[in-house]
């Protein structure tokens, strides 16, 4: 494609070259590119100590294609994202080429949220206009707004952010393949795309390999041993090639675009995935003078490096903040949609907060960290009886304003509460987080309600702690007590009296569920309603990938007929927690948040397990119940690293 520039000297290109679409955008333009190029406000205050995420958004107003895009400071009716585009990414152009990447933007962008397109290229006219024909469908594009003016002139905040940000995420550097030769004087330096990190764990390293000409690498071609294969696009699947050259031992894969098409997104497909493979691939497209110099046997080198660049997105949320928007694992536009979705969440999250509630604030900002965690000491509201309805507001943050500043790992987070040194019930787990995957957004309001009777004290000691090891998190937590009605469908009010502990979880091996012995309970007079309450969750990773990645279910019989069971049936699923960021999960962490887990997912709350268990009770008599767990409908057996399950559960009852 011709390159397009905005500004001033290539306007007869434009309108020569271009012919009729593109001649209709130089119309438009026509009296800009003669006045004055760059139709945006300068910049307000100075920039010295920059804009950081959750700072406000200053007002602009861009050029667009269609007229011009302004945004003013303050609350918005939906999020903004800025995306800044460059042909010198391969990820990018993958992105803005991949039929699944581009339908995802156009089906599945919340209807809330705008899109500013913008390039950081000096052909930021072309790269727009080819980013707008990209979207074919038209109902979408009134919420797509297409800047011509390149990042570099745009004379406000916004490439402030871009370039002081910067590009600390996977995929958002410029990752290039640098190929030398005798004959030449300067190496030759493309863009690559590293085939997905699903089927292909291994990275380049620094060496410099020899290259070597593999046809279409639709068969194994011993000759490329120790070398890095030149292998062309088509003929069988990207996973064959790779696995073809794997078994000639070659030490990596390039396959190249045939002309005229874009690098893609090379991935296995289906069965292919469950073959893992141990050398690095990459795409790129074909350069001409290596494509020459293979053919007459020159000796061609290659070596891999990547090299920094600006951000590439960022959001602005409906409070008018700004945000990072993580790590975007492959090249599509979910990364978008699921960010977006969740400022969508947090928007009605602040909602949630405004209503009515009696707050008891017990961590404001605190580092958690080590054995201790953080530790607070709070006194109760008089008249707790009244309340029926208790919500944990609990944030996790980072010490630093960056993500890059957030632990690594993702861990579980766990409260306790002791409100009396000699109950039985002095530390027992009022609340369970996972945390997110070096991300310091999350925020989740979660009911506990049932817990409620666990709070009756004056002095209520809330320790909030996840493994010694863990880097620190910064917590928040607020105690929200309130009327509710949610117990009976508008009959009376029940309130929960009395909490029996029941079973607690352990090592997921084949002994799991010979510690689980029967319990025997009677009913309290005049309880109305009795409730089985159960925060479960399974990790580790043992032959069958339990119990994270394998599906686990979790049964509760009582008196030996009614089965109650919970089962993890989105375990191990490819986007099994993607589908959870509309309630909160944080999406686009620094790791492999996308899979669903068991019973859980990174940087999202434990949603409790509750059921009304009151018909399968004898309410005046003695009553059974057992816990057990099984894999697969079966007792778990692996035969070595066994996993574990972390467990609360609780008898509830209500009057
Ligand atoms: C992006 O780069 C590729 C290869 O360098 C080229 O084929 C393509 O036309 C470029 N796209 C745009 C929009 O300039
Ligand atoms: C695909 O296979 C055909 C027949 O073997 C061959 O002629 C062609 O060059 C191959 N295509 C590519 C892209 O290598
Ligand atoms: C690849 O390497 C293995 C181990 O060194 C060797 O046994 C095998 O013959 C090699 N295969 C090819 C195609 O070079
Ligand atoms: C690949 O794994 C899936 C899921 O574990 C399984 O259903 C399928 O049979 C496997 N395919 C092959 C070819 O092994
Ligand atoms: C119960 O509360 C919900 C809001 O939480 C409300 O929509 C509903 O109308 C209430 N039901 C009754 C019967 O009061
Ligand atoms: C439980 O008590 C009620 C009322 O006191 C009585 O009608 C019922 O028969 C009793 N049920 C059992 C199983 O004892
Ligand atoms: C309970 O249900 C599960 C399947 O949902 C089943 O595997 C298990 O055997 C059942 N247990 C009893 C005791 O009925």
């Amino acid at each position: 494609m011709t390159c397009l520039r905005f500004l001033g000297v290539v306007l007869t290109a434009l309108v020569t070259v271009a012919g009729g679409k593109l001649k209709l955008i130089g119309d438009e333009l026509a009296s800009d590119l003669h006045g004055n190029a760059v139709a945006v406000r300068p910049a307000k205050k100075s920039m010295a100590d920059g804009p950081e995420p959750g700072d406000l958004a200053d007002s602009f107003t861009v050029r667009t294609l269609d007229g011009e895009f302004s945004y003013k400071q303050g609350p918005q009716l939906g999020p903004l994202i800025v995306h800044a585009f460059t042909n010198k990414s391969g990820f990018l152009e993958c992105l803005w080429s991949s039929e699944s990447s581009l339908s995802s933007l156009v089906e599945e962008l919340p209807d809330s949220t705008q899109v500013l397109f913008l390039s950081l290229d000096d052909c930021a006219l072309s790269d727009v206009w080819w980013m707008r024909e990209q979207v074919r469908k038209k109902e979408v594009l009134s919420r797509l707004h297409f800047s011509p003016v390149p990042v570099f002139a745009l004379g406000n905040w916004i490439p402030f952010v871009l370039y002081y940000w910067g590009c600390v995420s996977r995929n958002c550097v410029l990752a290039q393949a640098v190929f030398s030769s005798e004959g030449w004087n300067m190496p030759i330096i493309i863009k690559r795309l590293d085939a997905r990190y699903d089927w292909l764990m291994t990275r380049w390293t620094q060496t410099s390999y020899q290259l070597l000409d593999a046809g279409d690498g639709c068969d194994a071609s011993p000759t490329v041993a120790g070398a890095v294969a030149w292998v062309s696009e088509g003929n069988c699947s990207f996973f064959t090639k790779v696995q073809n050259m794997a078994k000639s031992n070659a030490s990596g894969v390039l396959v190249y675009a045939l002309p005229g098409n874009p690098i893609q997104d090379m991935n296995c497909i289906k069965d292919e995935c469950n073959t893992t493979l141990n050398i690095p691939a990459a795409m790129v497209h074909q350069d001409p003078s290596v494509a020459q110099a293979l053919r007459s046997a020159q000796l061609v080198f290659v070596s891999f490096q990547t090299t920094p660049s600006p951000y590439f997105f960022f959001g602005v949320d409906q409070q008018g903040a700004l945000s990072e928007m993580g790590w975007f694992l492959y090249p599509s536009f979910s990364f978008v949609n699921w960010q977006a979705q969740w400022f969508d969440f947090y928007t009605e999250l602040q909602t949630k907060l405004q209503n009515p509630a009696k707050v008891v604030p017990v961590f404001d900002k605190v580092q958690m960290q080590g054995e201790e965690g953080a530790v607070a000491t709070v006194n109760m509201p008089p008249g707790l009886l009244d309340f029926n309805v208790l919500e944990l507001d609990a944030s996790l943050s980072c010490p630093g304003k960056r993500d890059l500043s957030c632990a690594h790992w993702d861990h579980t987070v766990q409260l306790f509460i002791c409100c009396d040194r000699l109950s039985p019930h002095c530390n027992t787990e009022l609340g369970r987080w996972i945390t997110a995957f070096r991300r310091g957004i999350g925020r989740w309001l979660t009911d506990v309600s049932p817990l409620l009777p666990l709070l009756d004290g004056n002095k209520c000691t809330l320790t909030m702690k996840t493994v010694p090891w863990a880097m620190p998190w910064v917590v928040s937590l607020n105690l929200r007590f309130s009327i509710g009605n949610h117990t009976d469908n508008g009959k009376e009010v029940l309130h929960p009296f009395l909490v029996m502990s029941l079973y607690n979880g352990g090592t997921f091996d084949k002994n799991y569920n010979k510690k689980f012995q029967p319990i025997k309970f009677p009913v309290p007079a005049s309880t109305k309603k009795v409730e089985l309450y159960a925060v479960i969750t399974a990790h580790g990773s043992d032959d069958h990938s339990c119990g994270e990645f394998c599906v686990t279910s979790h049964h509760f019989l009582f008196n030996a007929v009614f089965n109650n069971s919970l089962i993890f049936d989105t375990a191990g699923s490819p986007l099994g927690c993607t589908t959870r960021v509309i309630e909160g999960a944080v999406p686009n962490e620094h790791g492999t948040w996308l899979y669903g887990r068991g019973g859980w997912c990174d940087g999202l709350q434990v949603d409790p397990w509750r059921v009304d268990i009151t018909k399968q009770l004898e309410m005046n008599g003695s009553n059974t119940v057992v816990y057990f767990g099984l894999f697969e409908g079966h007792d778990p057996n692996p035969s070595k690293d066994p996993g574990y399950i972390i467990m609360s559960s609780f008898l509830v009852f209500y009057k």
